[in-house]
């Protein structure tokens, strides 16, 4: 599949190294679902999309330091959506993402907004001046927030909140692999789904750069289901 050229119609940093992008027309998308991005002359790399339209990035090596250099009005080349969504199962779901791992999850959120009977958002950043948010609560009907630090919400690790959420029918979850490590081993593998992440270079299982057991996280991925994960992560 070829990239398509797609403007930008607004962007803006919402932390000192997350930025982001509201392309100017939007993608057919599942939530959980991600796109290639490539700028000429620097690469190529996946990001989950937050909305059809709405990319959350940060800033962590070369490719994301020219993503923040992207203004209004500048093209960009975007491949996909590729890979697998969420699928939303029973009526009550605690959705847990960690810092940056927001994006999937809002998308999530957004898109059953008035759909579920309980939706409880847990979310867990460094410090308050890395929380990123969105507008996610408005979606969910509880927000419970953790930082390392203290400085917003309690003090300690995201998955420390999930033995306060009680009645729950699956969890979806999106973040470091250490979080997500620890979300399947409370949940003891059962009623979870999480999105994965891997170095990906050709975003339609061509390449084998984003192994994971006898997965390609690009095709069989990201998002999978807690039991298809026993004894990989
Ligand atoms: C399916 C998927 C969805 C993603 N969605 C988002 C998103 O919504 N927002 C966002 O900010 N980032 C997202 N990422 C991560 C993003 O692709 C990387 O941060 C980006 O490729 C880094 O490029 P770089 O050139 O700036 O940094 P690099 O110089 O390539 O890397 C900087 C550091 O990040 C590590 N790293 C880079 N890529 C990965 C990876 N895929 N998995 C684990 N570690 C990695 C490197 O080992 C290195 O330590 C996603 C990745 C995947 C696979
Ligand atoms: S990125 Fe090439 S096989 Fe997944």
């Amino acid at each position: 599949m070829t990239a398509k050229r797609m403007f930008i119609k607004e962007a803006w940093n919402i932390t000192k190294d997350v930025r982001v992008i509201e392309l100017e027309s939007g993608l057919n998308f599942r939530p959980g679902q991600f796109i290639m991005m490539w700028l000429p002359g620097v690469g190529e790399k996946p990001f989950s999309l937050a909305w059809n339209n709405l990319l959350v990035i940060k800033k962590v090596g070369r490719f994301t330091s020219e993503v923040f250099k992207l203004e209004e009005g500048d093209p960009v080349w975007i491949r996909g959506p590729y890979g697998s969504g969420f699928f939303i199962r029973g009526e009550t779901a605690m959705m847990v993402a960690g810092g940056v791992g927001i994006p999937p999850i809002y998308a999530l959120l957004r898109m059953n907004a008035g759909r579920l009977k309980r939706v409880v958002l847990v979310y867990g950043a460094r410090s308050e001046g890395d929380v990123v948010l969105l507008d996610a609560p408005s979606y969910a009907d509880e927000l419970r927030i953790a930082t390392d630090d203290g400085s917003l919400g309690r003090k300690g690790v995201v998955t420390d909140l999930m033995d306060d959420v009680k009645e729950f029918d699956q969890v979806y979850a999106c973040g470091p692999e250490g979080m997500i490590r620890a979300v399947l081993k409370k949940t003891g593998y059962r009623n979870v789904q999480v999105s994965m992440e891997r170095y990906m270079r050709c975003g339609i299982g061509v390449c084998g750069s984003c192994a994971l057991g006898k997965y390609l996280v690009c095709r069989d991925g990201p998002v999978f289901r807690g039991e298809d994960l026993r004894g990989l992560i």
